[in-house]
C-alpha cells in the first residue's frame, strides 16, 4: 500500500472541500439564478436538488475517493473496471479546462483590487470593464481572432497562479490549513457587507427583489434544470476534485455527515452572498431612481459592473472595492486549488512523478492556455469553453459515475459500506437517487441542452461555436482515452 499524502484534520478536509464548493459560482451565479427564477420560489427547486442528487453525489464521490484510495481515473477503474478508467480521465480533462479559464477571472479579481484603490471604473463601470479593462473586440466583429494579449491581466494571470501554487506545493497537510484560513476570511467579510449592505437606504427593496416568491415560475422546466445545473456546478461535482480530496482521508474517515456538512456550508454561502449583493443593488437602484431590475446583471457583469457601481455611491467606496474583491479572491482560489489538485492526484496514481513535478507541468500547462484568455478576443472564448463545459460536460460525467458505480459497485453494498464509518446513516433512498432520479434528471437536462444548442447555438457570435464545442469534445474524449489506456509505471 503505497504512502499515501493525508489532510492535517478533519477541519483542514471540511475547510479544503467547503472551499473547492465555493467559489466565484457562488457569488455571481447563485444570487442571478434565483432572482431569474422566481425568487425565494427558486429555493424549492434548489433545495430538491440539492437533496435529490447533491448530497447523494457528494457521498458517493467521497466514498469513491476513500475506499479506493485514489484520485478520479483510479477510483473509476478500481470500482467499476479497467474499461472505465477514461471517465476518470474525462473529468480531470474537463476541470482542466475550467482552470484554464478559472485562473483568468483570477486574474480579473486581482486587478480589480488595485482598481478599487483609486475607484479606477468610474464613471461608466460598463465601459471601463468591457472595453478599457478588457478592451475586446466588439461582439459583432469577433470571429475567433485573439488580438493582443492585455498585459494587466496577464500579470494579474502570473499573481494568480503564484498564490495557487505556493498553496498547494506542499500538499494536503499545508492546503488543509491554509484553506481554514482562506474561507474564515471571506465569511468575516460577507458578514460585513451583508450588515452594511442592509443599513443602506432600500435595501429592503433589493432584497424583496431577490426573495419575493413567484410560484408560477416552478412550472416552468427551465428553472429546473437550472437548479439541477447549478448544484452541479457549485458543489464541483463529476470534476474529479471531490475524489482527489477524499483520497487523502484514511479509508475509515467519517463520511455522511461531512457531505451533508460541505453541501449546507456552501449553500449558506451561496445565501449569504445574495444578501450582500442584493441588498447593495437596493440601494444602488434608488441613488439612480431606476427600478432594482435595471441595475442587475447576470454573470459577470454583475461582480465586474453592477457591484462596482453600487459601492462607488458608498462613502468609503475604496475599502468596500478592496473588501468585495479581496473575498472573490479568496473564495476563487480555494476553488481553483481543488481543480488542480484533482489532476495531480489523477497523474500521481499512475506514474511514478514527484508531488512537484507533477505540479509544475500541468499548471505550466494550464498557464500557456489561459494566456489566450486574456487577449481582447480571450473573452468570447472564455464564454463559449465555459458554457461547453457546464452545460454538457459535469452532466455527462456525472450521469456516467451515477450509474457505472450505482450498478457495477452496487449503490447497497456502498450504503452499508459508508453507514458503517458515518455519524448518521443513510436510507433506502440513497440508492433511489444515485440509481434512478440523478440519472432521468440529468438525461433529461442533456437532451434539453443539446436541443437547444442545435436549435439557437449559442451567444450570438458569429463564429461558429457549435464547431469549437465539438473540436474541444472530441479532443478532450479523445486525450482521456489516451490516459486511459497509456501504461502507468506504478505498481498498487
Ligand atoms: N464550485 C466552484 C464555484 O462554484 C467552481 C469549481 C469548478 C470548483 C470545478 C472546483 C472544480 O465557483
Amino acid at each position: 500500500m503505497e504512502n499515501r499524502e493525508r489532510w492535517n484534520s478533519r477541519l483542514g478536509f471540511i475547510m479544503a472541500a467547503v472551499g473547492a464548493a465555493a467559489g466565484l459560482g457562488n457569488i455571481w451565479r447563485f444570487p442571478y439564478l434565483l432572482y431569474k427564477n422566481g425568487g425565494g420560489a427558486f429555493l424549492i427547486p434548489y433545495f430538491i436538488a440539492l437533496l435529490t442528487a447533491g448530497i447523494p453525489l457528494v457521498i458517493l464521490e467521497y466514498f469513491a475517493g476513500q475506499k479506493t484510495q485514489s484520485g478520479a481515473p483510479r477510483a473509476m477503474a478500481k470500482l467499476t473496471g479497467k474499461t472505465w478508467e477514461w471517465v476518470g480521465w474525462f473529468a480531470l480533462v474537463l476541470v482542466f479546462l475550467i482552470s484554464t479559464y478559472y485562473t483568468v477571472i483570477i486574474a480579473w479579481v486581482v486587478d480589480h483590487i488595485a482598481y478599487s484603490i483609486n475607484l479606477a471604473w468610474q464613471p461608466n463601470a460598463e465601459v471601463f470593464f468591457f472595453e478599457k479593462f478588457l478592451n475586446r473586440i466588439p461582439p459583432d466583429q469577433w470571429h475567433g481572432q485573439l488580438g493582443n494579449i492585455r498585459i494587466p491581466i496577464l500579470l494579474g494571470l502570473v499573481i494568480a497562479w503564484l498564490a495557487i501554487f505556493f498553496s498547494i506545493f506542499k500538499g494536503p497537510k499545508l492546503t488543509g490549513k491554509i484553506a481554514t484560513v482562506l474561507m474564515i476570511t471571506p465569511l468575516i467579510i460577507l458578514v460585513i457587507m451583508v450588515i452594511r449592505g442592509l443599513t443602506l437606504p432600500n435595501a429592503v427593496e433589493g432584497l424583496k427583489f431577490y426573495l419575493t416568491p413567484d410560484f408560477s415560475k416552478l412550472k416552468n422546466p427551465q428553472v429546473w434544470l437550472d437548479a439541477y445545473g447549478q448544484i452541479f456546478f457549485t458543489l464541483s461535482l463529476a470534476m474529479g476534485t471531490l475524489i482527489a480530496y477524499a483520497s487523502y482521508n484514511p479509508p475509515d474517515n467519517e463520511i455522511n455527515n461531512n457531505a451533508v456538512i460541505t453541501a449546507l456550508g456552501n449553500s449558506s454561502i451561496s445565501f449569504l452572498g445574495g444578501f450582500a449583493v442584493f441588498s447593495i443593488l437596493g440601494f444602488l437602484a434608488f441613488t439612480l431612481g431606476k427600478p432594482v431590475s435595471e441595475v442587475v446583471r447576470s454573470g459577470i457583469g454583475l461582480a465586474f459592473v453592477s457591484y462596482p457601481t453600487a459601492i462607488s455611491k458608498l462613502p468609503g467606496a475604496p475599502i468596500w472595492g478592496v473588501l468585495f474583491f479581496f473575498m472573490l479572491l479568496n473564495l476563487a482560489t480555494t476553488s481553483a486549488f481543488s481543480q488542480i489538485e484533482g489532476i495531480v492526484a489523477g497523474v500521481k496514481d499512475k506514474w511514478k512523478i514527484s508531488r512537484t513535478l507533477a505540479l509544475v507541468l500541468i499548471s505550466l500547462a494550464s498557464f500557456l492556455i489561459a494566456i489566450i484568455y486574456t487577449t481582447q478576443g480571450g473573452f468570447y472564448w472564455l464564454d463559449i469553453i465555459d458554457h461547453y463545459i457546464s452545460a454538457f460536460g459535469l452532466t455527462l460525467v456525472g450521469l456516467m459515475e451515477a450509474i457505472l458505480i450505482g450498478y457495477i459497485y452496487g449503490t447497497s453494498k456502498i450504503r452499508e459500506e459508508v453507514n458503517a464509518v458515518s455519524e448518521i446513516k443513510i436510507g433506502i433512498w440513497w440508492d433511489i437517487s444515485v440509481k434512478i432520479i440523478t440519472p432521468i434528471v440529468l438525461i433529461v437536462i442533456l437532451v434539453m441542452s443539446v436541443i437547444e444548442l442545435f436549435q439557437h447555438g449559442y451567444g450570438g457570435y458569429p463564429a461558429n461555436t457549435i464547431k469549437i464545442g465539438g473540436v474541444v469534445y472530441l479532443g478532450g474524449l479523445l486525450l482521456a482515452i489516451v490516459l486511459s489506456i497509456l501504461k502507468g509505471n506504478k505498481e498498487e
